[in-house]
């Protein structure tokens, strides 16, 4: 039996998501990637995952990194979301971003942001699976989550 990967791709799009910003510091400029694998794991003690495709050119920025920071979008931040998501486009200059206290700047008017240290890595296909420990973390209790949905962004509509 053949396995149509489009067509799972195009299943897993049916569940929504939010959207992130993972940024690390390990090269010599702060790289920054869009994702939107982000969960949470563990609250005792605080952990959280993402996946990050094996195929990446940001692959050994992120997987060698002791540190990233977690930026939780608004539907504001869907240009840095497309942008952070081109193919080779890593970089942060010209960003809201704002430094935090442990590692990896942050981007500004994140509605949450969480300080991660790199905790594992698991092998995930052709992606790999990082766990973060979360050190710190913030949250505004105002602005509407980006989400994507069906491969395009949107937002939740008022109950
Ligand atoms: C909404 C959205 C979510 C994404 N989620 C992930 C993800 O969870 N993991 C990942 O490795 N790439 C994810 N990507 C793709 C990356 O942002 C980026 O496009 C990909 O790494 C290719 O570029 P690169 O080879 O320069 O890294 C996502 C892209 C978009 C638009």
């Amino acid at each position: 039996m053949t396995f149509d990967t489009k067509a799972f791709r195009q299943a897993l799009g049916a569940f929504p998501t939010g959207v992130v910003v993972v940024t690390a510091t390990s090269e010599a400029e702060p790289v920054g990637i869009t994702v939107n694998s982000f969960t949470s794991v563990s609250l005792d003690p605080p952990l959280v995952l993402w996946c990050l495709k094996k195929d990446s050119q940001r692959y050994a920025g992120f997987a060698e990194a002791r540190s990233y920071t977690i930026s939780v979008l608004g539907t504001e931040h869907e240009d840095v979301s497309a942008r952070l998501a081109r193919q080779g486009e890593h970089r942060l200059s010209d960003m809201g971003l704002f430094a935090t206290e442990l590692g990896p700047p942050a981007l500004a008017d994140a509605l949450a942001i969480f300080e991660c240290a790199a905790h594992a890595m698991h092998e995930g296909g052709d992606h790999m699976i990082l766990i973060g420990r979360v050190l710190r973390f913030a949250r505004r209790d105002t602005g509407a989550p980006l989400v994507f949905h069906r491969g395009s962004y949107g937002a939740l509509s008022e109950a």
